[in-house]
């Protein structure tokens, strides 16, 4: 077996080419199935956009590293499904960028947590993770109810999205910062951010305090409607 190895190493062009070929089948492996990417990845045309307090949210979420204690894909195992809901689809996370799927898991997956506790129990978690699970050992995030949201950049991060390929409109850019604080005060004029988000748009006191919107305002929005912005993977209602 070893003996036309040792013949090809001789003959530095034969050697090359053998080294091609035995790289490019591993190379194709992993690209080939990209090729059928647009018949691969489900199409849902009703799939809506974080709004700015959601993606706020998710801005703080990434910035507090929640993600390296939880994942985001619900996998295609059966005790996964048993647990968490239907298995996490590409089109899921469409609008994720960058995609926080995540292989770590100290705390559970986070992809259907929307609409699993109320507000108040989120804020309670994390204000101490303690006071709702007692053996928790998920950290404390109490600053983040006294941090009012900064929402001056928002638009630039929807354009930044749009850039990418997110549908944000004119409209949604400009209006950023007022619809952000908007969505967490159900005392304000609202008609217009559920116009350009739609009816299923979450308007709420998330953090229970009407005093002034936080950053814990924005981190349940958002944790709020993980899993809920398209429904391709819930199963098809019973006629
Ligand atoms: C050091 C690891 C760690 C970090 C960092 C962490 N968590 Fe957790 N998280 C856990 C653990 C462990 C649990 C399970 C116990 C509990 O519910 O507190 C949990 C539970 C949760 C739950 C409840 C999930 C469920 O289905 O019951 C939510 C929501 C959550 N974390 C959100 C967050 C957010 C948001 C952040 C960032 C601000 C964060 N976590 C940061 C470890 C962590």
């Amino acid at each position: 077996m070893f003996g036309t190895h040792y013949r090809i190493e001789r003959k530095s062009v034969a050697l090359a080419v053998a080294i091609m070929v035995v790289a490019s089948i591993g190379g194709l492996i992993e690209i080939a199935p990209l090729f059928t990417i647009d018949e691969t990845v489900e199409s849902d045309p009703d799939m809506r956009v974080y709004t700015p307090l959601e993606l706020a949210g998710r801005n703080i979420y990434m910035r507090e590293g929640c993600y390296a204690c939880h994942s985001q894909m619900v996998r295609t195992l059966q005790d996964e499904v048993e647990r968490y809901g239907p298995y996490s689809l590409a089109v899921e996370s469409r609008y994720d960028h960058p995609m926080l799927w995540g292989s770590k898991r100290t705390g559970p997956d986070l992809a259907r947590v929307g609409g699993k506790y109320s507000d108040q129990w989120h804020t309670a978690h994390l204000n101490n993770p303690r006071d709702v699970v007692p053996q928790s050992i998920m950290p404390r995030y109490h600053w983040l109810s006294e941090t009012g949201l900064q929402t001056k950049h928002l638009g630039d991060d929807l354009r930044a999205l749009k850039a990418v390929g997110v549908p944000y409109t004119d409209d949604m850019i400009a209006n950023a910062p007022s619809d952000a604080l908007a969505q967490a005060s159900p005392d304000s004029d609202t008609d217009e951010l559920v116009a350009r988000y739609g009816d299923a748009t979450q308007v709420r006191l998330f953090d229970g305090d009407q005093r002034t919107v936080s950053e814990m305002d924005a981190l349940v929005a958002y944790l709020q409607v993980l899993g809920k912005l398209s429904n391709a993977a819930q199963p098809a209602p019973k006629e």
